[in-house]
């Protein structure tokens, strides 16, 4: 039987015209927020960055025709722009330096949190990076966000290293975390079981594209 179930999200890649809409959820998620014109300057001139942002899907979508969080990133700056139509409910990037992507940001809007989006986006970055040659995926956490580690244990990524007083807002520790190697079979595997059990999670739980405050 056909599967008419809708991936509740979508990503695309971030656009200008998004900015506004990331900096209100970067404020409230991060004690030591980017500025727009960090963004700016990112989606202008860093070529070796990507950005990605998370919105309700508004079009109705198969899980069966969509197995990748980037088959439904569209690179035409046509299309991004549509897109600001939708409240944007989360954003990530990351940076490639030699052959390591190191994500630079990940934040779900709070009203939104626990549905699934982090996850998302996090299975976006992972696909851009092995896309563009990635071998790993790395990152530095705070020693207390323990939400975040879980999301990145999940995903496969284990505690290699920290750095002492990181954190220049507080002079908190963090933890850098790393993947496994991503073209891995099993990474690969392992990824795309996660991503199998996110969306048989939104089948099963039906659209959910009002938010919790709702
Ligand atoms: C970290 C963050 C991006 C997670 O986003 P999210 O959309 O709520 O995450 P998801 O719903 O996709 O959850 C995925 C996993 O994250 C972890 N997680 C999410 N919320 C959690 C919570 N309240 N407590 C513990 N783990 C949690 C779990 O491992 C979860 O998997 P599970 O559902 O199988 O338990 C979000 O909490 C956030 O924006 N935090 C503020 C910004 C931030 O700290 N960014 C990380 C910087 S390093």
């Amino acid at each position: 039987m056909l599967d008419y179930s809708v991936l509740p999200f979508r990503v695309d890649p971030m656009s200008l015209e998004d900015i506004d809409a990331v900096m209100a959820i970067e404020h409230e998620a991060f004690s030591a927020p980017w500025s727009a014109r960090a963004y700016d300057y990112e989606l202008r001139f860093n070529e070796m960055a990507r950005y990605y942002v998370a919105r309700p899907q508004t079009e109705r979508v198969r899980l069966d025709d969509a197995p990748k969080p980037f088959l439904l990133f569209r690179r035409t700056r046509a299309r991004a722009r549509v897109s600001t139509d939708t409240p944007l409910v989360g954003y990530a990037g990351f940076w490639l330096l030699v052959d390591e992507a190191h994500i630079s940001t990940i934040a779900t809007h709070r009203d939104w949190r626990g549905r699934g989006i982090g996850e998302l986006l996090l299975l976006a970055t992972i696909d851009g990076a092995t896309e563009i040659g990635a071998a790993v995926m790395t990152l530095e956490v705070r020693a207390s966000n323990l939400r975040a580690q879980s999301l990145y244990r999940k995903y496969g990524f284990t505690v290699v290293g920290e750095r002492r007083n990181y954190y220049t807002d507080n002079g908190e520790d963090a933890l850098i975390m790393t993947t496994p190697r991503l073209t891995s079979a099993e990474y690969r595997r392992q990824v795309r079981d996660l991503q199998a059990a996110l969306y048989a999670r939104w089948r099963e739980r039906g659209l959910e594209t009002s938010s919790a405050s709702t």
